[in-house]
């Protein structure tokens, strides 16, 4: 296997989606993952708040028996001016694999293309695609088969819904996309996923419809990292679409909840449904650091 990024779900082709999930499943069976990434360099190169991304990339790095630089894009030459295609030809030079959570997607687009070592995407403006893995993984471990259970993202149509959009189209389940007027995903990737991969993606502005008869609800913030200014504009244009327990009521009894966290209590979500039984939220947390121990081993060693 030549060089590989994950800049996106659709780097990967479908069997090597289902078979990072297997090998991060094995992994949080056996915990057998000791040195299987001793003496490897991954540098981590954030310009946006992380709790969970960087703590799961750096746990999961160490555990395998590997080092990790935490760079914040602050403290960068990048901040002064350097160039991205500078950056990445030094530092690809020191490291073996780099994650970039970024405002632009293109700084990593760019990053990549210069980049000699495996630059992985730990968000950008248009996509989320390890969440999005990781929150597959926690659907699967909970027996749900995203093809016999209706799946539904409510809220906004950006980064992580739009990942899964690649992942529903690379796997091909059908998904529906439940998104205030004017917040869809990008029509170019809807296009592009409906025309390649002939995907199933359901565009409806009504959450009680989406949800009735769901087994799979999954939502996200309503104000993303870098769109502060718009929060008032956006809580008036989401009401109506918090996950409550009510809404809750349509979906099938057993329907779990997903989100990708930091929550906002009482906007996207209640207390009540994330604190309760049906939210899956804290395996999914924990699962982005078994997923990305298996992302790192296929990666590093074309496994
Ligand atoms: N879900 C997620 O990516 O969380 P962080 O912003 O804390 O990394
Ligand atoms: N859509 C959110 C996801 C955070 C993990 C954001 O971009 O801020």
């Amino acid at each position: 296997m030549g060089l590989r990024h994950f800049i996106r779900v659709l780097d990967l082709k479908k069997e090597e989606v289902e078979g990072l999930i297997d090998r991060a499943m094995e992994f949080k069976r056996t915990h057998n993952f000791r040195g299987l990434l001793s003496g490897k360099i991954l540098a981590l190169i954030f310009e946006k708040a992380s709790t969970r991304t960087r703590v799961s990339f750096e746990s999961a790095m160490l555990r395998m028996g590997g080092h990790t630089l935490f760079l914040s894009g602050r403290d960068l030459q990048l901040a002064r001016g350097e160039p991205i295609k500078d950056t990445a030809r030094v530092l690809s030079r020191y490291v073996d694999v780099v994650v970039l959570r970024t405002y632009s997607h293109s700084t990593i687009t760019e990053f990549a293309v210069y980049s000699s070592v495996p630059v992985i995407n730990g968000l950008s403006d248009r996509f989320h695609p390890c969440q999005a893995l990781s929150d597959l993984m926690t659907v699967l471990e909970r027996g749900k088969d995203p093809f016999k259970e209706k799946v539904v993202w409510i809220g906004d149509g950006n980064n992580v819904a739009q990942s899964w959009i690649e992942v529903s189209a690379l796997l091909g389940f059908p998904l529906v996309i439940c998104c205030p007027p004017g917040f869809e995903p990008e029509r170019e990737l809807l296009e592009e996923v409906r025309s390649k991969h002939g995907a199933k993606i359901e565009i409806v502005h009504d959450p009680g419809e989406a949800v009735e008869d769901a087994g799979v609800i999954n939502t996200d913030v309503w104000v993303s990292m870098g769109q502060e200014e718009e929060t008032q504009r956006r809580r008036e244009a989401f009401r109506g679409f918090t996950v409550t327990a009510e809404l809750l009521k349509r979906a099938k009894p057993d329907a779990i909840v997903l989100h990708c966290l930091p929550a906002h209590r009482g906007e996207e979500i209640t207390e009540e449904v994330l604190e309760g039984p049906q939210s899956v939220v804290w395996d999914q947390s924990e699962n982005k650091m078994w997923l990305h121990m298996a992302l790192l081993e296929f990666l590093l060693k074309g496994e």
